[in-house]
């Protein structure tokens, strides 16, 4: 074989593809643009880490909405896809914990340094993520009042919020499987009753079990994120409001005691 004919140039074997087409990298890498003016040397890290969140929440509200159509289509026969549901919540968890994780890389930037830019954000702020508040309503807290507080969303954005609010949550395809499994779940009372036979007969309901726990699990580490989030901003900007108006960690502080599934945790006084 000739030097030649071992020399392969990639991409140039007729495929109209490349690596920077596929992943419409111009438009990706042209979108961050800084406010500040002269440049603030940390702005382009405040844009870039939101941007990667918002990737992030768009593949989480993938996941999860993919897990509670497999929930919500358990039938109760051994062909059902309740294990493909935990298969998605692992990958949850996962995606959760690199967004716990990532906000040291954002911590990098002193208080002094985002004061060079912050001024120039306002009203913006993270409380207006509608996939944030998606991932919320799609995972059983469903508080339609923040839907009346967001300000200056599209009526695409109005339209997710309102589908979302609509459709089952995560919550209602775990009380489908409890159906499924012959477990009673029609009360919160019945599944208090029904998630007490699970635990301690766990050998024939290994699978709703397993789920209870992937929840409680995805419960858990949204409110890593929130405290890891609240620290973060009591170290950055201390006791001022936030941009987005409210009183900044003491509105986040409000927060914290939030839980998706009060149930699967009260059902631990009850063990
Ligand atoms: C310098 C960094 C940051 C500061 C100082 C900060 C500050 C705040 C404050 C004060 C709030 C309360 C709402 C307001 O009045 O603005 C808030 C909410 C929020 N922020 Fe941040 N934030 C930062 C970074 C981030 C990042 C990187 C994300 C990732 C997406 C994020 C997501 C959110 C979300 C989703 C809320 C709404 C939380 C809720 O309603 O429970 N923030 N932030």
């Amino acid at each position: 074989m000739t030097q030649e004919e071992t020399f392969v140039s990639f991409g140039e074997q007729g495929a109209q593809l490349t690596y920077g087409s596929y992943l419409r990298l111009p438009q990706l890498l042209d979108s961050q643009h800084l406010e500040s003016d002269p440049p603030a040397h940390d702005e382009l890290l405040f844009i870039t880490i939101h941007q990667v969140y918002e990737l992030w929440f768009k593949q989480l509200l993938h996941e999860a909405g993919a897990a509670r159509d497999a929930m919500m289509s358990a039938t109760g026969a051994s062909s059902d896809r309740v294990w493909w549901a935990q298969h998605l919540l692992n990958r949850v968890h996962v995606i959760e914990r690199v967004l716990v994780h990532q906000v040291d890389v954002l911590e990098t930037m002193t208080p002094q340094d985002f004061l060079e830019f912050r001024q120039r954000l306002a009203p913006a702020s993270g409380f207006q993520s509608v996939q944030f508040r998606e991932l919320e309503f799609l995972s059983g807290a469903k508080d339609a009042s923040y839907v009346e507080r967001f300000r200056g969303i599209t009526a695409q954005e109005q339209q997710h919020l309102d589908a979302r609010l609509a459709e089952p949550s995560l919550w209602d395809g775990f009380v489908h499987v409890l159906g499924a499994r012959g477990l009673a779940a029609g009360t919160d009372d019945e599944i208090r009753d029904s998630m007490r036979t699970a635990a301690h007969n766990r050998s024939a309901y290994a699978e709703v079990w397993a789920l209870s726990e992937a929840l409680l699990q995805h419960d858990e580490l949204a409110a890593s994120w929130r405290a890891r989030h609240v620290v973060m901003v009591e170290r950055m900007i201390g006791a001022k409001s936030g941009t987005g108006g409210s009183s900044g960690a003491t509105y986040l502080r409000s927060r914290l005691p939030m839980q998706y599934y009060p149930l699967l945790w009260e059902l631990r006084s009850a063990l």
